[in-house]
């Protein structure tokens, strides 16, 4: 496989980077294509929610071209896993940085930045566009209408204790540390991507609960929400429990709480 040079675009205002990229990509822009963001007024963010973008904040997104003929949300463990990463390389002082499942990356318990993987038609192969979103220098005045959610909501700035960042040496770290990985995820497959997500997960042997949840079964049955202890994700990405009696199960889909 030939190295990707990404090619960042740096724009100051635009409804979202995804949106964006997607554009750019149908008229021809090239593999490694960035296209980052000072701000976005229509971000989007996972489920169909907004992604709340003010000043401050990293928002990009990421074109890649020759995805193979694999899942578009292993991309989004891996951009995932490489937050986490990026963050922790940031912190000045150990912090707790970390991923939730899927794709959520958490500072001191607080979700800090989140990933929004999307597909696009490309001929044969598919084209990806992975969009991230970080809450950086952001004020905690447009954090707080989020602190109610579980998790609630944090900058690196406020978990660092007010130190403020270059947003654009946090891209840098990010795309250099994604694409050290993104070879070898390519050459040794999902195992090393697993290894590398649940080295980056906090939830590793905990209690957690999931809510809105899908078997790998399509089973229907769960709707007030599993508990179990999570054993990590399998060849598919779904999030693997343990229940109360041992038997294991796999969830495509759900929000996670933890019940520490
Ligand atoms: C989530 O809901 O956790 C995912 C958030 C992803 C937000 C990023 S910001 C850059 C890119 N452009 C978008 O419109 N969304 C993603």
């Amino acid at each position: 496989m030939s190295v990707v040079v990404p090619h960042i675009i740096k724009f100051d205002s635009v409804d979202s980077t995804n949106a964006l990229l997607k554009e750019l990509a149908q008229k021809g822009a090239n593999e490694g294509t960035v296209v980052v963001a000072t701000t976005q007024h229509a971000g989007r963010g996972r489920g169909g929610r907004i992604w709340h973008s003010p000043e401050g904040g990293l928002y990009f997104s990421l074109l890649l071209k020759s995805y193979p003929n694999r899942r578009p949300t292993d991309m989004a463990l891996l951009a995932g896993a490489v937050m986490a990463q990026t963050v922790k390389h940031f912190c000045p002082q150990p912090c707790l940085v970390g991923v939730k499942w899927p794709n959520d990356c958490l500072l001191e318990g607080k979700k800090v930045g989140g990933v929004l993987c999307e597909a696009i038609d490309h001929g044969d192969s598919a084209a990806l566009i992975i969009g991230v979103g970080i809450n950086i220098n952001t004020p905690l005045s447009e954090l707080e209408p989020f602190m109610g959610r579980p998790f609630g909501a944090t900058s690196l700035r406020e978990g660092c204790g007010g130190k403020c960042f270059e947003l654009e040496s946090i891209l840098e770290r990010f795309l250099k540390v994604f694409f050290e990985h993104y070879p070898k995820y390519l050459e040794e497959g999902f195992l090393f991507l697993q290894t590398l997500w649940e080295r980056e997960c906090l939830f590793i042997g905990k209690n957690v609960e999931l809510r809105n949840t899908g078997t790998t079964e399509e089973s229907k049955d769960n709707a007030g929400g599993v508990r179990g202890t999570f054993l990590g994700i399998d060849e598919q990405g779904a999030i693997v429990l343990s229940d109360s009696c041992g038997n294991r199960r796999s969830y495509v889909t759900g929000e996670m709480t933890c019940c520490w």
